[in-house]
């Protein structure tokens, strides 16, 4: 074998810095390194070779070995380094390019009931009219739900099936109950102010019912109620007018159809054109080509009377509206259990 010099340690040098321009991967420079700085690789076997030199040639040789592997083995890692960096950023930009076609995460956030954002919106309505909220109890006399609404002895809405009683002690034979609407409010407004009075009352109401898609047992109800000199007919009128065209759109078309009350005189129902099939007749509004939206009235003279008013001086309009019947027609639920039944599938909608 030749003897090691310094010609074949400058032809390895060459060499290797011809291959190490031609890298351009991981894999290539590891391969490289092995190739140089392995086990049996060419700077070691050179290594190797020293030991068969003169003491002079040795010293000198070596030295030059020396440098020349730190060099190329300093270039060597210098260049995994680069690469590494370069893998990297590539892995980076692929990873930004997969997330942004993926759907964002989504964060599970709370959002208000749609009873009671129907209910907020309702709210809103009167209460930029100039309306004040008041609220009554759950539990009332049958003298507020009833008598003094003018409901009679008789009245079939007394009945046991229809009004749940309560067993509680009862004042002058004033039977207690769970009330059956929000009207008793407007008893107790009118007993505890002087007109001008104009109100509504949210609440939650009962009734001895069998539930089904259009009837609960429990459920929610805003009555209204205006109390001074001179209110007509046509205040009632344009306010519900009002009302309706905040809550279902301002293209919306009301009717007044005449109904009956023992509390109103006149009794109106509200009724809109049907959302559904904007009046043609379809099956949500079973062929009418309107739906029933609340009743309303001028506050009849013997509830006035009974609350000690004189109804020559002052004259009054209410109305009484299902929140979960407006919640239906706005969004177009045909069954209203959907929203006691806690199904988040339904409730995320709104
Ligand atoms: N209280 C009635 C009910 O529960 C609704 C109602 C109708 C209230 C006409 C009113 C009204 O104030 O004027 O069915």
């Amino acid at each position: 074998m030749k003897q090691l010099d310094n010609i074949t340690i400058t032809k390895i040098k060459k060499e290797f810095l011809s291959e190490f321009a031609k890298v351009s991967t991981l894999e290539q420079i590891e391969e490289l390194r092995l190739k140089y700085f392995g086990r049996k690789g060419i700077i070691k076997s050179l290594f190797k070779q020293l030991s068969d030199l003169p003491l002079e040639k040795r010293k000198f040789l070596g030295e030059q070995l020396n440098t020349i592997s730190k060099e190329l083995s300093s270039m060597i890692e210098e260049k995994r380094t680069q690469l590494n960096l370069q893998v990297q950023q590539q892995t980076d930009i692929k990873l930004t390019k997969l997330y942004r076609s993926l759907p964002g995460v989504s964060f599970l956030c709370g959002n208000l009931h749609p009873l009671q954002k129907v209910l907020n919106e309702i709210i809103y309505v009167f209460v930029s009219l100039g309306y004040k909220v008041e609220y009554g109890p759950e539990i009332e006399s049958e003298d507020y739900n009833f008598t003094k609404l003018n409901i009679p002895e008789d009245h079939p809405a007394r009945d046991m099936q229809d009004t749940l009683y309560l067993e509680l002690p009862s004042e002058r034979n004033n039977k207690m109950l769970l009330r059956t609407h929000t009207s008793p409010v407007q008893i107790r407004v009118l007993l505890a102010n002087k007109p001008p009075i104009k109100i509504i009352a949210p609440g939650r109401v009962y009734r001895h019912d069998n539930v089904d898609a259009s009837h609960l047992f429990n459920f929610h109800q805003v009555e209204g109620l205006v109390v001074d000199k001179g209110i007509k007919l046509s205040d009632l009128k344009g306010t519900l007018n009002y009302f309706i065209k905040s809550i279902f759109g301002s293209e919306t078309v009301a009717r007044f159809r005449q109904s009956y009350f023992p509390f109103t005189e006149p009794s109106l129902e509200v009724d809109i054109k049907c959302i559904s099939c904007k009046g043609s007749g379809c099956a949500l509004c079973k062929n009418s080509g309107y739906l029933e939206v609340l009743g309303c009235g001028m506050v009849h003279p013997e509830v006035l009377n009974n609350v000690g008013y004189g109804y020559e001086e002052y004259t009054g309009f209410a109305f009484g509206l299902g929140v979960e019947r407006i919640a239906m027609l706005k969004y177009g639920i045909t069954d209203m259990r959907l929203f006691f039944s806690n199904d988040l599938r339904f409730l995320k909608q709104f």
